[in-house]
């Protein structure tokens, strides 16, 4: 089929990708020329695992192309609208501009019976607004709304195979008959694979979306909340999930204790479904999840005076290596990255910070030019008083304990993330603490 992805960030470049690579012929748009470019010389614009190579084989097979270009659309039957909607300035509420910029320099290229398949994450009632927009254009395109469950560091593998799909149609009508045959046709590859699939109407699709990353946010929150109680109790919140998540209904997954969540995708969804939610006179619906958030950012709070207290109540002129700045690991995204918080943070604070990351030190420094960098993990740690892991990337995780310490100044590590072997730590000498779970000279209980 012939397609169009318009917004080629890590939703759009992977998906025009992906499509390219399963037999589509594909062009992607975006206004950001130098990404563009790079995407045009088979270059993956940010790091995605598995991206550069998925890109450079499909571009040589001539079925992807790349354009600043609106007007490249013509001939595409089916155009993805795949830009973000970030959270607003000085707000909680998603801000739809690049959507409606998106949908109204399309209009002048469509042609009767395209389908446009919108995939942002956008407040319910978006796609009935636009579907209305689309019907007045008079151009006889159809709307559904279609949205993406990838996650960064996995999001070739999510999008070749996603674990289900949802269409959002003009249920029971000719329009949305045809939506559904159209991308029936899209996605046959998955679907022959016995892909789950759910159709429905568009306001449930636009809250699927928006639910199930509340729900892994608030899974994510509450194993937090737990490690806050564990932290007063002397109890160990690792162990804890671990228990509990052998329970099938509450599953072990996302029960990472730690810094929290971050990302382009779960901190600002939840904030536009509560916003979007008090439009709708249903505030107190979702009012948790303002708790949800609240438990979240505490967590970031939580490290930063672990440091403090363990640096004898100041990190001011403290050498603190700070491991990760991404919001999670084999991904350089470091939108609202707990990681990135924490080492900026503590260099507020007068810490002699330095940092490292695999691959998001660009993206750091672009943001947070203030911060120093290290080339390496190992000479991030030399010499210095504490090291903090906040991303738990494999190759913190793989540091040697004992080669290390003889590197560092100091004693003390903060594991932000659960993820060291705390027991080869301590062993090396390390005055090892970690989020949640008991340090070894506690007596917290009265
Ligand atoms: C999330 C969802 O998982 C995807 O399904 C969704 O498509 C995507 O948002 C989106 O809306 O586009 P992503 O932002 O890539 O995907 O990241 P996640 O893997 O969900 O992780 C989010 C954050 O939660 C990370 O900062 C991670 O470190 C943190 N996390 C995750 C924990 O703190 N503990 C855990 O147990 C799991």
């Amino acid at each position: 089929m012939k397609m169009s992805v318009i917004g080629c960030g890590y939703l759009g470049a992977v998906h025009a990708a992906a499509m390219a690579e399963l037999g589509h012929e594909v062009v992607g748009i975006d206004v950001d020329a130098p990404k563009i470019a790079n995407l045009a010389a088979g270059r993956a614009p940010f790091f995605e695992p598995g991206l550069g190579e998925m890109l450079t084989q499909v571009s040589a097979s001539g079925r992807l192309r790349f354009s600043v270009d609106m007007a490249a659309v013509r001939g595409s039957k089916v155009h993805f609208i795949a830009v973000g909607t970030p959270q607003k300035h000085g707000g909680n509420a998603a801000d739809l501009s690049y959507v409606d910029a998106a949908i109204d320099d399309l209009i002048p290229y469509l042609t009767d019976g395209d389908l446009v398949v919108g995939k942002s994450t956008v407040p319910v009632g978006t796609a009935a607004r636009l579907a209305k927009k689309l019907q007045a254009s008079g151009t006889g395109a159809v709307l559904a709304w279609n949205p993406e469950f990838l996650r960064e560091g996995f999001a070739v593998q999510d999008t070749i195979s996603p674990d289900r799909l949802v269409y959002g149609i003009d249920e029971g009508t000719a329009d949305g008959d045809h939506a559904r045959a159209v991308l029936d046709e899209v996605y046959a590859m998955a679907l022959s694979k016995e892909t789950p699939l759910v159709v429905a109407d568009y306001a449930t699709a636009e809250l699927v979306k928006v639910a199930a990353n509340a729900f892994l946010a608030t899974k994510i929150s509450f194993i937090n909340a737990m490690a806050e109680i564990a932290e007063v109790t002397g109890a160990d919140v690792t162990k804890l999930a671990d228990a509990i998540g052998h329970d099938n209904r509450i599953g072990r997954r996302f029960l990472n204790a730690g810094v929290g969540f971050g990302g382009g995708c779960l901190p600002k969804d939840i904030r536009a479904f509560t916003a979007r939610a008090e439009e709708l006179g249903r505030g107190e619906s979702v009012a948790f999840l303002k708790e949800i958030d609240s438990i979240n950012l505490r967590r970031r709070q939580r490290a930063v005076e672990m440091a403090i207290q363990s640096l004898g109540g100041s990190v001011n002129d403290r050498r603190i290596a700070v491991l990760g700045l991404a919001f999670k690991p084999n991904s350089d995204d470091v939108r609202d990255s707990p990681a990135l918080d924490v080492a900026v943070q503590l260099k507020g604070l007068g810490g002699d910070v330095i940092c490292h990351d695999p691959e998001a030190m660009a993206n750091a420094q672009t943001k947070h030019p203030q911060l120093s960098f290290a080339a390496s993990a190992v000479e991030a740690v030399t010499g210095a008083d504490a090291i903090i892991v906040v991303t738990e990337w494999d190759e913190y995780k793989q540091l040697d304990p004992a080669a290390i310490f003889a590197l560092a100044a100091g004693t003390l590590v903060i594991d932000g993330r659960n993820c060291l072997d705390m027991s080869a730590w301590r062993e090396a000498g390390w005055e090892y603490r970690s989020m949640g779970r008991p340090d070894r000279e506690q007596a917290l209980v009265d």
